[in-house]
Parts: C-alpha cells; sequence; structure tokens
C-alpha cells in the first residue's frame, strides 16, 4: 500500500470595508467639495483630472478656474468617448497619462468627470493603477447621475460583449451636480429618464407618477427646474431615483444574490444594444427590454392592460423606443441565453408585478418572449395592447 503523500492547506478569510459619499450639489465646480481641492502635505497640490472630451470643450475653462482658486495645479486629461471606444486600449491611455504625471496615489485622488463611458473607463483605470488609486467622480449626464455614477462597478466593452472587462471599485466620493444637464441633448436626457423610469416601475410608484405626469417637462428643461414647481420636481425626482437605486445596491454591492430587481430593463438590452451599435443608447435599449418585459408581464396577469398601456404612454412621451427590429426569435434566444449564463444558470428576470414593485421568474418561454415583441412591434405610440 503506497503511503498518502503529506497534505498541508492554508486558508485566507478577509474583508473589506467599503465607505463612500454620494452627494447632491447644485453648482459643484463654484461651491466645490474639500476633497477636490488641496492635499493634506506641504507643497503644491496637484489633481490629475479625466474629463470626457465634450464636457472638456463646454467645462473645461470652468474646471480650471475652478483649481486656480483652490490652488490646485490640475492636469486636465480629454478623452473621446464612445460606446465603440470604449475599450481596454482606452485604459490603458489613462494609465499611461497617469504615470507621466507621477501621481501620489495616498494624497492625489484622480478626478473623473463626464458620462457612463468616460466614468466606467476613469474608473477601471483607477481600480486597476497600481492595484487600486482612489478617485472622484463627477457624473455630467443624466445616467451618470443616477446610474453609473453612484455605484461601484467600472467596465469596457470587450469582443461584442458589453462591459465585460471590469470591476468593482468604490470612488471616493460621487460628487453629483445637475447643472452639467444643462448643455445634455435632449436625447440623452432621455437616455437617463429610462434608467430612472426602471426604479419607479420596480421599486418606487410615486417615481413613476412624477415621470408620468412631469415626463415632457423634464425632458424639455432637461431637470433645470425653470419654475418654482418644476425645480421642485426634478429635484424629488433625483432624489427618489437616487435613493432607489442606492437602497438596491447597498446591500448587495459585489453582486453576490443574483436576483437583481435593478435587472430589469438590463435582461436582453445588453445583447440588443451591441448588436444595435451605434444606434441605439443605453437607456433606449434598456426602455426597450423593459418594454418587452412588461408585454410579458401583461401577457402573465401581473399587469393588467390599463397599467401596461400607462407605462408605454409614459414611455412614448419621454421620447422612449418600445420596439426595434432586432427583437426577432433568434436575437431574443441568443440574448437571453447569455443572460441566463450570465445569471448563473438562472434567468432570474425580474417583471413589474402592478406599477411600483418587482417579481421574479424563471420560466419564460423564448416563444412566450417573441410573442410579447410581437406585440410591441403592433404598438405605434400610446396604443393599446389587448388586454
Ligand atoms: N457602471 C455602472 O454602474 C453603469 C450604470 C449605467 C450605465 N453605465 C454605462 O454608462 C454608459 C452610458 O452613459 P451615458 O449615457 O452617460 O453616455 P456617454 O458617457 O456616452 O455620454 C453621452 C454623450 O453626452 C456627452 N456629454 C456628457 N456630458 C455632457 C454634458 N454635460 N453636456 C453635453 N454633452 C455631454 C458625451 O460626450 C457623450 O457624447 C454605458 O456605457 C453604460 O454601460 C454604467
Amino acid at each position: 500500500v503506497e503511503a498518502e503523500a503529506p497534505s498541508r492547506r492554508w486558508s485566507v478569510q478577509a474583508q473589506k470595508s467599503v465607505q463612500y459619499e454620494i452627494a447632491l450639489i447644485d453648482g459643484l465646480l463654484e461651491r466645490g467639495h474639500p476633497l477636490l481641492g488641496p492635499s493634506p502635505r506641504p507643497g503644491p497640490a496637484r489633481r490629475f483630472v479625466i474629463v470626457d472630451e465634450q464636457v472638456g470643450r463646454l467645462y473645461g475653462g470652468a474646471i480650471r478656474d475652478y483649481f486656480d482658486r483652490e490652488s490646485v495645479h490640475c492636469r486636465i486629461f480629454p478623452v473621446a468617448v464612445s460606446e465603440k471606444a470604449k475599450t481596454m486600449d482606452q485604459v490603458s491611455a489613462i494609465a499611461h497619462a497617469v504615470d507621466s504625471f507621477g501621481i501620489d496615489r495616498y494624497r492625489e485622488p484622480i478626478v473623473a468627470i463626464g458620462g457612463g463611458v468616460l466614468l466606467d473607463l476613469a474608473g477601471l483605470a483607477a481600480s486597476l493603477y497600481r492595484r487600486g488609486t482612489p478617485y472622484i467622480r463627477v457624473p455630467t449626464t443624466l445616467i451618470g447621475l443616477v446610474d453609473a455614477g453612484v455605484g461601484v462597478k467600472t467596465g469596457v466593452n470587450h469582443g461584442l460583449h458589453k462591459n465585460r472587462l471590469g470591476s468593482y471599485f468604490a470612488p471616493c466620493v460621487a460628487l453629483l451636480d445637475r447643472r452639467f444637464l444643462a448643455t445634455l441633448g435632449t436625447r440623452h436626457i432621455a437616455n437617463g429618464l429610462a434608467e430612472i423610469l426602471k426604479i419607479g416601475l420596480i421599486r418606487d410608484r410615486r417615481l413613476f407618477d412624477l415621470l408620468d405626469q412631469h415626463g415632457q417637462l423634464l425632458l424639455s428643461e432637461r431637470l433645470q427646474g425653470h419654475s418654482a414647481v418644476s425645480d421642485a420636481v426634478a429635484i424629488e425626482l433625483l432624489d427618489r431615483a437616487i435613493t432607489g437605486m442606492v437602497d438596491e445596491l447597498r446591500p448587495n454591492l459585489w453582486e453576490q444574490e443574483l436576483d437583481r430587481l435593478v435587472d430589469y430593463g438590463h435582461s436582453v438590452s445588453p445583447t440588443i444594444e451591441m448588436l444595435a451599435l451605434p444606434h441605439l443608447l443605453h437607456g433606449e435599449a434598456v426602455s426597450i427590454d423593459m418594454a418587452l418585459f412588461t408585454a410579458v408581464a401583461q401577457r402573465r396577469g401581473l399587469l393588467c392592460a390599463a397599467e401596461a398601456n400607462q407605462i408605454f404612454r409614459t414611455m412614448h412621451a419621454l421620447q422612449l423606443p418600445v420596439w426595434h427590429p432586432l427583437l426577432g426569435r433568434k436575437v431574443l434566444a441568443r440574448a437571453l441565453a447569455e443572460t441566463v449564463q450570465h445569471r448563473g444558470g438562472r434567468q432570474r428576470l425580474p417583471l413589474p408585478a402592478g406599477i411600483g414593485s418587482g417579481r421574479f421568474v424563471n420560466d419564460v418561454a423564448e416563444d412566450e418572449l417573441f410573442m410579447a415583441a410581437e406585440e410591441l412591434r403592433d404598438l405605434r405610440g400610446p396604443t393599446c395592447l389587448a388586454g
């Protein structure tokens, strides 16, 4: 009998605490925030500022003026953003520039200013640079304010896959200023309203009602609040959207729980968005996905016809699409399969159950999805699905 080889084992268990603040500040570049300012060490304070190229064109002067006033030497690094160019190459270019700045990562947090693409790129670069360099997020789009800017995910697209490479890396602070939205195109405001609609539909009826009643005004005023009433609506909308998002993310920051209500709108949309590039914006793909699963929910009796129609009407008023020619049998089957693989072997599809709450299902057949898509195809504006 052969003697058993001696074996030894080691195990490691560790915990890392995460703490960061999300602050809504009107007029950030006038009012500032302590972390944007001088670092607690002798010598001149410095910041490496990664800026969405378009934001740099619009706000570069104001950003420089801000840092000048604070006596901070800043190097602004502009990045041309697009979903197609959201790649590892861009992350490498950022890392190269951070390197040449010679950042002191204990005292000089990177500042990232831009939309969701810029924040995802800069966040990934920060998480990789020396295995983690603190960074500050300053979102400048509505998707950034209510979604990409408030969580801990970073990422780039890889191959045909959306956000296939990425990390979980919390910023030291996220500073949200709706004044940046004043220069954002209407289509990008609608894009962000889609993510807000998501939170309304699966967990906050009042948020949905705000969009339902004031959607067009929010869109045309870009949440700037030109009257006392519309200002109050914009503030409540942002407050509820961010609170809802953070309440969903906080207990599941690393996404170990795979049943996630915030995945509503994100089941088939990653595949559709990538296949449709560059024609669909993220929020538009999310809207199509939400409409699709609204139709599934109605077919299953989770929503009545009046509720489903109210949802479609709101999407229409927000200038969001409910259907796309890619919603054919083959693409839907592939998108569903990819989601199942991504979600640990089960569908875990969040459906609205009434407006303002959600429920998970695991038994949606490809046929059922296709039939729901066919119903949406015939939907033109605020018309009715058969009840
Ligand atoms: N990490 C996350 O948790 C998370 C969450 C949601 C979305 N995302 C990602 O975010 C991306 C979408 O973000 P997005 O919708 O902000 O798109 P985006 O970053 O491409 O910005 C949209 C456009 O607006 C321009 N822009 C940005 N700020 C502006 C301003 N204030 N005024 C005028 N123009 C401005 C940009 O140059 C760009 O052309 C997607 O890649 C998505 O995967 C990430």
